[in-house]
């Protein structure tokens, strides 16, 4: 371990492996509060259990943990996707700045794909860093990867909570980041679904803390976005009734007001960052990404009490769910239209299963809704407005 490392650490870890430092977190506690607060059209995780999410976790790294460095330390703007920014000339500067200073940087929600961490060691691989994340399992097993695959890098492992970072104030350089506020936000549960930035303030806050006077927090962050026209609202409203037959012109001016009151802008301002750039990619949502949205942010503010009927409207396309209400049997449906624009998304077998009955299949199409795994084929009607999801590059100075 060089001094140099161990010096930006303020308290003592709760175990250190050479330069790795670890930190007890609630981390497992809240994985198993996850697993009991999930909402009827989403509930089934890939795991089950604490152990589960551990094991599957570990097998992910197995798997892609080459794929993923690779990925990145080769990564253009066209073969990322989610590294669009990789083009934008302010972020090659600040990454070449950062590569050229070879000061000790940190990166923070790393996950074993250690976020920023590739983009800036291909530009200098002598560049020392620390990669960190709350769930030290996985940092942990990132070590036995660094160890076997990429020695020659001086590459550093941490486990701590960003809420409550262990690290003296004014002494990074450079903080590092991909999704790292948006992750570790202590959102409150009517929030879950809207406000990425809301209850970002203490992390912001410790990431301020710990920079230079003139250091950077280098991010790239997820947020919303919206287009709206209220008139055609109204007309549509007036026209075709509720939106997809389910939601309200109250509840989609709620949608609209919430998106524009939170930014990320206001919220690194507010902490004392200076805004040198705010670069954002958005995404159009489909509409049954539309459709999910709303369901979850009606959802999550308790603004209205779902039935599993209207749930299922809401997945499925509004043509499968009449063609599913008029058909007599199990074969109607499988041979109508709707159906078969939906099944091609969900891919399963059904077509060779045997003696089914239609409540066989309703109950098939409702456990593929459940799980989240079916999106229908669904037409884009002109609503009066669009959601986007975004994601943004902030380049963020803490002030001389
Ligand atoms: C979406 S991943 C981040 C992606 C990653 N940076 C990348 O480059 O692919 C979210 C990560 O945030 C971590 N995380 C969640 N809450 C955290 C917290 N409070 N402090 C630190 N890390 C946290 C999770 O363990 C997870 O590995």
């Amino acid at each position: 371990m060089s001094i140099h490392q161990a010096a930006i650490f303020n308290r003592n870890p709760d175990e250190m492996v050479g330069s790795d430092y670890f930190y007890r977190t609630n981390f497992d506690e809240t994985i198993n509060k996850i697993l009991f607060s999930l909402n009827p059209a989403n509930n089934k995780l890939p795991y089950s259990s604490l152990q589960e999410y551990h094991e599957l976790k570990d097998s992910d790294i197995k798997r892609n943990f080459l794929d993923s460095w690779n990925q990145r330390f080769y990564g253009t703007a066209q073969t990322s996707p989610y590294a669009p920014w990789l083009d934008e000339p302010r972020f090659r500067e600040i990454s070449a700045q950062i590569a050229g200073d070879g000061e000790l940087f940190l990166d923070i929600a790393s996950d074993f794909s250690m976020g920023m961490a590739p983009y800036i060691l291909r530009l200098n691989p002598d560049v020392p860093c620390y990669v960190s994340d709350i769930d030290e399992r996985t940092m942990r097993t990132l070590r036995e990867y660094l160890q076997k695959y990429l020695p020659e890098y001086k590459i550093s492992v941490a486990s701590f909570d960003n809420n409550d970072m262990p690290i003296h104030d004014n002494s990074l350089k450079y903080v590092t980041s991909i999704d790292g506020v948006t992750s570790s936000t202590q959102k409150s549960d009517e929030y879950t679904v809207m406000s990425y930035c809301l209850g970002s303030e203490k992390v912001i806050s410790e990431i301020y803390r710990i920079l230079k006077h003139g250091g950077y927090f280098i991010t790239c962050e997820q947020s919303f976005d919206c287009d709206y026209d209220l008139r055609e609202i109204y007309e549509n409203y007036s026209v075709h009734g509720k939106l997809f037959g389910i939601y309200t012109c109250d509840e989609i001016q709620s949608v609209i007001e919430d998106i524009l009151k939170y930014s990320w802008k206001d919220a690194f301002e507010a902490a004392g960052f200076e805004i040198e750039l705010e670069k954002k990619y958005h995404h159009r949502y489909s509409e049954s990404e539309l459709k999910q949205f709303m369901f979850r942010y009606t959802y999550y503010n308790k603004l209205r009490k779902w039935t599993d009927t209207e749930i299922a409207l809401n997945y499925l396309t509004t043509e499968l769910v009449e063609e599913i209400c008029r058909a007599k049997s199990a074969n109607e449906i499988l041979s109508c239209k709707a159906f078969t624009n939906a099944w091609t998304m969900i891919g399963a077998n059904v077509a060779d299963r045997k003696n089914l009955e239609k409540t066989d299949v309703v109950n098939l199409l409702w456990e593929y809704v459940k799980s989240g795994s079916t999106s229908g084929n669904f037409k884009h009607e002109n609503t009066g407005f669009d959601i986007y999801h975004v994601n943004a590059l902030y380049v963020l100075k803490k002030p001389e």
